[in-house]
């Protein structure tokens, strides 16, 4: 591999606290370490077709390792191997321009990439690694449900603010004898609502991993008031659905590469909860993009630093096509090519999405303190 005098930064997909973290240990590790110069892309992969970029160096990422959001700001719409362009007729359409990138990045002196970011970019990564480019990959999602990592970081951040939610709803659930359906983001997987769920003493936890039956969650509602506790809090991911039944899309995005969005199925739960259990004033809040910001906890900043400096180091040691990951205390790799590009379910050893175990400890951990499924 050609030596390596300057590195590339992306960050692609959703945002996620954590993300200025893994630019910090990049572009510190990078210039202290190596001596070597950083470029940072600006929105996700469109900045290598649009002259989008800025030079890093310590002063530019200085004082922004706690901060939420990425500083080269992201796109989850810019696949360079299908991008929207207009054709001689003024009419949009697909092309790949992953050979122009490859030269602007030539033209640039960057020598190598370092990708941040979920399924998506990631692909992008790998594809960018076959044709001959250095690559390594750093996977975000506050979803945590990327196969080849125990944790994601950004995950834990947002399990601060849906802990933090639950202690705030909790006042008003007891003051007011409500009935709480809370909605927590996570895709097609439990682990926000599961995780945030636990720790924010949830008396039910509703997962797509356990598709619910309506009158399961009214049964608890019923046990909670027998014993004279009048109120519930409902934690519900977005993903879930009823036995037999759907998930709930709030709207699809036709450009971007996953086009669903989902969201609603906790609105939906509390029409039906409201006239199931009329006597309580059933409520619903939607987390939503509350999620994805806010101050980085430490574990997420521990974590992006040690990917970030992980990425520069395998770049150096002149690796390529590897993504960074944590296996168990420790940061690790394991190619690109074994953890992309398989889309919401399939097989995890195929890079298909972790799913929450349902036999595993957290899920029987909260079933024997009580917390009930639905199901
Ligand atoms: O994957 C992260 C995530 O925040 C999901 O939890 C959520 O479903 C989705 O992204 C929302 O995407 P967008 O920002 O495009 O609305």
């Amino acid at each position: 591999m050609k030596e390596i005098r300057k590195i590339g930064i992306i960050t692609g997909g959703g945002d996620c606290s954590g993300l200025n973290a893994v630019i910090n240990g990049i572009t510190k590790a990078a210039i202290t370490k190596y001596g070597v110069e950083i470029v940072g892309f600006t929105k996700g992969f469109s900045g290598l077709m649009n002259h989008g970029f800025r030079d890093l160096d310590l002063k530019a990422v200085s004082g922004i390792l706690h901060e939420g959001g990425t500083i080269l700001k992201s796109s989850n719409k810019d696949n360079l191997f299908n991008y929207q362009v207009r054709n001689n007729e003024g009419k949009l359409v697909y092309k790949d321009v992953s050979d122009e990138a490859l030269k602007n990045l030539e033209y640039l002196g960057v020598d190598a990439l370092i990708v941040i970011g979920g399924d998506g970019t990631l692909t992008s990564a790998r594809d960018f690694s076959r044709k001959g480019l250095p690559v390594i990959g750093v996977p975000k999602t506050i979803d945590n449900d990327l196969p080849a990592t125990d944790v994601t970081f950004g995950f834990n951040t947002s399990l601060e603010t849906i802990c933090d939610a639950l202690d705030k709803i909790h006042t008003t659930a007891y003051s007011h004898d409500r009935v709480m359906v809370v909605e927590v983001m996570g895709r097609l997987t439990g682990w926000l609502a599961l995780e945030g769920g636990l720790a924010g003493s949830a008396d039910v936890i509703i997962i797509p991993e356990i598709p619910y039956d309506i009158n399961k969650i009214v049964e608890k509602v019923n046990q909670r008031d027998a014993f004279g506790r009048n109120f519930t809090i409902i934690i519900v991911s977005e993903g879930a659905t009823p036995i037999g039944g759907d998930v709930v899309i709030r709207e699809k995005v036709e450009d971007s590469p996953d086009t669903v969005r989902l969201g609603g199925v906790g609105d939906v739960i509390t029409q039906q909860l409201q006239k199931l259990i009329p006597h309580h004033e059933v409520r619903y809040t939607n987390l939503a993009y509350l999620q994805r910001g806010g101050t980085t906890s430490q574990f997420d900043r521990s974590l992006g630093l040690m990917f970030g400096v992980q990425a520069v180091e395998l770049l150096m040691a002149g690796k390529t096509g590897l993504m960074v990951q944590l296996k168990g205390r420790k940061i690790t790799s394991i190619p690109l090519e074994k953890v992309v590009g398989s889309g919401e379910v399939g097989e995890t050893s195929k890079g298909g999405k972790k799913r929450v175990n349902v036999k595993g400890q957290l899920v029987q951990t909260a079933k024997a303190i009580g917390i009930s499924f639905g199901d």
